[in-house]
């Protein structure tokens, strides 16, 4: 039995308490099937999150069986919420989306053969001849049929559903409420639907009238007319409105003994807390897959990677093309006249700004372009998910896994990335100076020190849009404020060049230049702080990696519902 005795809930308002659900009794025998229903803003998502336990009550006790939920909440296998938003990722089919949440959610062996659950699952949902159409082509009613699939891989004692009928046609939201209720027809399920609808009453056992924050009835279908004094269900959501509601609340308290809820012969679920979960390791193997496969079909993401690896380097070639060739240099012992003597140093200098100039201003377009890459990487890769993240964790996901997924993929994708830029430019451009494998370390680290950046972005921010647009202007400053190409002011440079990394990687590189005839040519160009030693920079651009990803980390810790 599901019980909430005296519960409220109340956020602060501009310091002030404000209930969004008051003293609310209820009690849900197991086996059976019920709606909240309500007008728009009276509380019913913030009622199920609290009988979830992603809204923690303020007051008051929640208990189910003999277990008091204050103390001991649900576990990750016992409780399926289904969201108002949809939770499939478009480019897997639906066999995909339940094999991936079986593997998230349920161990091996628990479940030893995956495909016929699998199976069993779609059928008991309608979607067994679908099995193999892609989520985005699915039509509303098949969408909610997948997320009601999703959830019942770990065959929950209580599933709790918002709204899986708005926006369904009528036969379409029939259907569903028929097939929640033939679920909670199974063993000892609670089924909770919230609706704003009042079409199909009949079929739940109970039904919970909510309005503005309290229960202002709960009991059978079929009496419910009687209690509003109404011919049809239809007329309650107006009648609400014509009294106050502590007028309904105080009416509800007198009369609700008289509408007794049938607890039929069930005797009470007693169930044990075990956790099903896959360990951390299952579910990063798992996430990972799931994220290549979900890369492979992504076609815009695909054009768009194939376009800036092989175009990018390119661009980096045609403006080394001339080469870079020996600066000249002054004799050791001075011949000619004062005045050609003057000219040949006046011509040593040009050469050696205009090399200079040429090796300093590679690098750095590289340096750019490949930051440019790394912001495309990882601005969308947590906040575009971000919903489907919370519900997955929710249901017993790591965060460490999760973490550590997006760490490796993003990890092979930089590889990829900036040990082509590396290498093409370097076919293409042989005469550049100094070590060809630190420069390429050091691309590598600058690729992954934005890419691990704009992952902390996206995982703090609220919307991929967001995300994407902080992530964009963080490249745009690269240039100006790493000092390289325009002079900063004396003042702001030790205040902005920590933070970017163009900087850094430039600046190593031109470090691993230096050595021989090309010394005094990137001394001409560049000033004498903005050469800081290799090890340096490589040390600040690890500080990025790791400042990323902890911010990452910390950001995907904190719920976002
Ligand atoms: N975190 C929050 N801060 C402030 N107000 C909130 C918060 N969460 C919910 N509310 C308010 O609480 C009320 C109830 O919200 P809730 O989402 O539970 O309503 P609902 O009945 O599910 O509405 P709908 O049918 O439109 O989905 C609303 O007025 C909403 O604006
Ligand atoms: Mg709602």
């Amino acid at each position: 039995m599901l019980k909430l005795n005296n519960v409220s809930f109340a956020i602060n308002d501009n310091g002030e308490e404000l209930h969004l659900i008051k003293e609310a009794s209820i009690s849900v025998p197991p086996g059976k099937f019920m709606a909240i229903v309500g007008p728009s803003g009276c509380g019913k998502t913030t009622l199920l999150k609290i009988i979830a336990g992603i809204n923690e009550e303020s007051s008051g006790d929640i208990n189910w069986g003999e277990r008091d939920l204050s103390e001991q909440d649900l576990t990750a296998s016992e409780v399926g919420y289904v969201p108002q938003f949809s939770i499939a990722f478009d480019e897997l089919t639906i066999k995909e989306s339940v094999r991936y949440a079986l593997r998230l959610r349920v161990n091996k062996e628990q479940a030893p053969n995956q495909s016929d659950l699998v199976s069993t699952i779609l059928d008991k949902v309608g979607l067994k001849e679908l099995s193999d159409r892609k989520v985005k082509v699915l039509s509303g009613g098949q969408k909610r049929r997948l997320s009601l699939a999703l959830e019942l891989v770990t065959d929950p004692t209580l599933l709790l559903c918002d709204e899986v009928t708005s926006g369904l046609d009528p036969r379409s939201e029939k259907e569903i409420v028929t097939l929640l209720h033939s679920l909670s027809q199974n063993k000892k399920r609670i089924v909770v639907n919230v609706t704003h609808s009042l079409n199909h009453l009949d079929l739940y056992d109970i039904i919970l009238v909510l309005y503005e924050g309290h229960v202002v009835y709960q009991g059978p279908p079929d009496q419910i007319s009687h209690y509003f004094s109404v011919e049809s269900a239809e007329e309650i959501y107006p009648l609400l409105g014509c009294r106050e509601v502590n007028e309904w609340h105080e009416s509800w308290q007198k009369h609700k003994h008289t509408y007794l809820i049938d607890d039929g012969t069930c005797t009470d679920a007693e169930p044990i807390p075990i956790s099903y979960t896959p360990s951390p390791i299952s579910q990063f193997i798992a996430l990972i897959s799931r994220r290549f496969k979900i890369f492979s079909r992504d076609k815009t993401q695909l054009i768009l990677q194939a376009a800036m690896i092989l175009g990018f380097p390119l661009l980096v070639a045609v403006f080394g093309l001339d080469g870079i060739t020996q600066p000249k240099t002054l004799p050791s012992k001075s011949t000619g006249s004062i005045i050609e003597q003057f000219n040949h140093q006046v011509s040593v200098s040009e050469s050696q700004i205009k090399i200079g100039s040429l090796i300093s201003g590679l690098i750095m377009f590289q340096v750019i372009l490949l930051t440019l890459i790394a912001s495309n990487n990882s601005a969308r890769e947590i906040a575009g998910e971000r919903e489907i993240f919370e519900k997955e964790r929710f249901g017993g996901l790591h965060t460490s896994s999760y973490i550590a997924s997006k760490i490796a993929f993003l990890t092979i994708l930089v590889l990829i990335q900036s040990l082509w830029m590396g290498i093409f430019v370097q076919i293409c451009i042989p005469s550049l100076p100094g070590s060809a494998v630190t420069r390429l370390l050091i691309l590598f680290m600058v690729t992954a020190a934005m890419t691990s950046v704009c992952l902390g972005i996206s995982g703090i921010m609220k919307s991929p849009e967001q995300s994407s647009l902080l992530s964009i202007y963080l490249v745009g400053f690269q240039l100006p404020l790493s000092g390289a190409i325009l002079t900063l002011p004396h003042w702001l440079e030790p205040i902005s060049r920590p933070f970017i990394s163009a900087f850094w990687a430039w600046s190593g590189n031109l470090d691993v230049m230096k050595e021989g005839f090309y010394g005094q040519s990137i001394h001409a160009v560049t000033q004498e702080s903005s050469l800081q030693p290799l090890n340096i920079c490589i040390a600040w651009l690890s500080v990025h990696i790791l400042t990323g990803i902890f911010v990452a980390y910390a950001g995907t810790k904190r719920p976002q519902w």
